[in-house]
């Protein structure tokens, strides 16, 4: 996982499959992820997916827009978009203590692990991942 600031634009053809995410801020993706695709190259072969927290439920089509006509655009394919609720405090909302409280849950993270297990089958990825202490 890297921050979008972090990569060069050119060295993403490197990879086969990209995911694009942020929380949603003034109906679109972070800044960050837009101004990084608008630097990559114009490229048919690459997969990519997209997703989100918004403080919307439900709205993904119309949030993800701009990022999603960004890289169709460019040529990527895009192979699934995930969108769940994520606490958001954003000015009036703070008053009523924010809304999507203890958003994502568990059942988010179902669905997000189930959307990423799609994801897995259609490419046949192996995911090699140790959480566990290094001193066992
Ligand atoms: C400045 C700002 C603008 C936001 N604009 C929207 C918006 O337009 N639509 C929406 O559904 N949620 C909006 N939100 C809520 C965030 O998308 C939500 O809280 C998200 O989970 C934030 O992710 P983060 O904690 O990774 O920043 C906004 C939040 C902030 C702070």
């Amino acid at each position: 996982m890297k921050n979008p600031t972090e990569v060069n634009p050119a060295d993403l053809l490197s990879y086969k499959l990209i995911g694009f995410g942020s929380g949603i801020y003034f109906g679109k993706h972070h800044r960050t992820l837009l101004q990084l695709v608008d630097k990559m190259p114009q490229n048919g072969n690459q997969q990519v997916f997209i997703f989100s927290t918004s403080g919307q439920e439900g709205k993904s089509e119309r949030l993800h827009k701009k990022l999603r006509k960004k890289l169709q655009t460019k040529g990527y394919n895009i192979l699934g978009e995930f969108n769940c609720p994520g606490y958001d405090t954003y000015l009036f909302t703070k008053l009523v203590g924010g809304l999507q409280k203890g958003r994502p849950n568990e059942q988010d993270l179902k669905k997000a692990q189930a959307f990423a297990e799609n994801l897995k089958q259609t490419y046949n990825i192996l995911l090699l991942c140790d959480t566990s202490s290094p001193q066992k």
